[in-house]
């Protein structure tokens, strides 16, 4: 089965932090997410943005050392993985990366496709596209239609609201 992804086109950081607290309301513990995406894309900066929702407060960084990262969130736990180094996970990183983005957390995987066979079922996965300069178009697929449905509603208002934020082009006071 495949339907069309959810669309969110970013034109910066805040408009992708924007997106991340969108997704903190959406997901609840348990819930993996994955995140495709070049170098700079903005995969770890959306992270970041749930976490603050989610009631982190220090800094969230890639885990580029670690294997991941984890978060006591003031509304959830919050585990982040960064697969970037790993070139595919032999049996001691697959059980650490298992017990990372199970349980409680709600977890985040990036440069998840070396490690795919190590994860469960993701809830959500995102794909973060370079659009030239600060723009960022981001794909969205979930597997749950409702899951889906309430976020594509979601995502409408969030539109509506970020253009209505911004001054037309040409548009005077009064
Ligand atoms: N629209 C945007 N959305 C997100 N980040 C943006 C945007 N425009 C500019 N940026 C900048 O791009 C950079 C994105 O870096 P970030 O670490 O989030 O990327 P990443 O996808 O996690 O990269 P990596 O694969 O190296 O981990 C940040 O410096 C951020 O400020
Ligand atoms: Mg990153």
């Amino acid at each position: 089965m495949s339907t069309a992804p959810l669309t969110w086109e970013s034109d910066g950081p805040g408009a992708t932090a924007a997106l991340g607290a969108l997704l903190a309301e959406a997901l609840r513990p348990g819930d993996l997410v994955l995140l495709r995406g070049e170098l700079g894309a903005g995969k770890t900066t959306l992270v970041r943005a749930v976490a603050r929702a989610l009631g982190v407060s220090g800094p969230v960084t890639s885990p580029t050392f670690t294997v991941a990262q984890r978060y006591e969130g003031a509304r959830a736990p919050v585990a982040h993985v960064d697969a970037y180094r790993l070139g595919g996970p032999d049996d001691e990183e697959a059980e650490l990366l298992r017990d990372a983005v199970a349980g409680d957390a709600i977890a985040f995987v990036e440069w998840p496709d070396a490690i795919l066979e190590a994860l469960p079922e993701p809830r959500i996965e995102l794909e973060l596209r370079h659009g030239g300069g600060d723009r960022r178009l981001v794909l969205l697929v979930a597997r749950d239609p409702q899951l889906l449905a309430g976020l594509g509603r979601q995502l409408a208002d969030l539109r509506a609201r970020h253009l209505n934020s911004e001054p037309e082009p040409g548009a005077r006071p009064g």
